[in-house]
């Protein structure tokens, strides 16, 4: 998802009316998504300041359309996830490490058609936790939330040729590449080619299958 984490002319959600929907517990508040050594967790405005400093460095922003540029930003982007969750067409987690609250990064998943039938999600993780497995076990945690609660069939990632980390975090997690989206991404005036990835629900369904015969614990 490069369009993250907010766009303030998309900051217009219609709120439905109680009679259109039924609220589903996770519209009213995320569960709380725990691992082995990733927690993830409601974004609270709290967070602001620590996704401010993981979050808008050269390194982590590079690829990804431009975070929030002040910690208030960021207070404003927080509220607004809250709305979009209650609206039922976005999810937001923090991702801590256990035994901290400190929020080092976000997952995020976007409906792409009324219901969230088919949905793109999103992630940055502050530079100094690439590398150590967060990624990885937040990413399946946040795979089981998209399949089992929100009833995705088909999860779509977006992630620029020269982003090279995050290829390789989508490749390793089971995406496949099923296009390339040329010139589909303005960065510092420039359009970047994008890879389009997607997971489907029966191929995630058949790799969890086949890890827990493989004795490893997945979701
Ligand atoms: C994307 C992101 C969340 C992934 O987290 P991470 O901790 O870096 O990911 P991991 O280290 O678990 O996995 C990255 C994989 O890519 C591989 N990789 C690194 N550089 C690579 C490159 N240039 N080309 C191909 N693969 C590369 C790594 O070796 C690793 O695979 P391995 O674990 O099998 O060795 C993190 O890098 C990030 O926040 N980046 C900035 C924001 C961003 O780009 N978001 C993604 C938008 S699609």
């Amino acid at each position: 998802m490069e369009k993250m984490p907010y766009r303030p002319e998309l900051d217009c959600v219609q709120m439905p009316t109680a009679d259109q929907v039924t609220t589903t517990d996770w519209q009213l508040r995320l569960p709380v998504l725990a691992g082995k050594q990733v927690v993830l967790r409601e974004l609270r405005a709290s967070d602001a300041a620590s996704l401010h400093a993981m979050l808008t460095t050269e390194e982590v922003s590079r690829f990804i359309s431009p975070p929030p540029t002040t910690v208030e930003a960021f207070e404003r982007f927080i509220a607004w996830t809250h709305r979009m969750r209650t609206a039922g067409t976005y999810a937001c987690f923090a991702i801590t490490v256990s035994g901290y609250d400190t929020a080092i990064g976000i997952f995020q998943v976007r409906e792409l058609e009324p219901g969230f039938g088919s949905a793109e999600w999103g992630f940055a993780i502050g530079s100094a936790f690439w590398g150590t497995g967060v990624f990885q076990e937040g990413a399946e945690l946040v795979l089981g939330f998209t399949f089992d609660t929100l009833k995705v069939h088909r999860l779509e990632a977006r992630c620029a040729v020269q982003n090279g980390r995050g290829n390789g975090a989508l490749q390793k997690i089971g995406a496949v590449q099923e296009g390339m989206l040329r010139k589909s991404f303005l960065r510092n005036g420039h359009y970047l080619d994008q890879a389009l990835y997607a997971i489907v629900e029966d191929d995630w369904r058949a790799s969890c299958a086949s890890a827990r015969m493989a004795g490893m614990h997945v979701h």
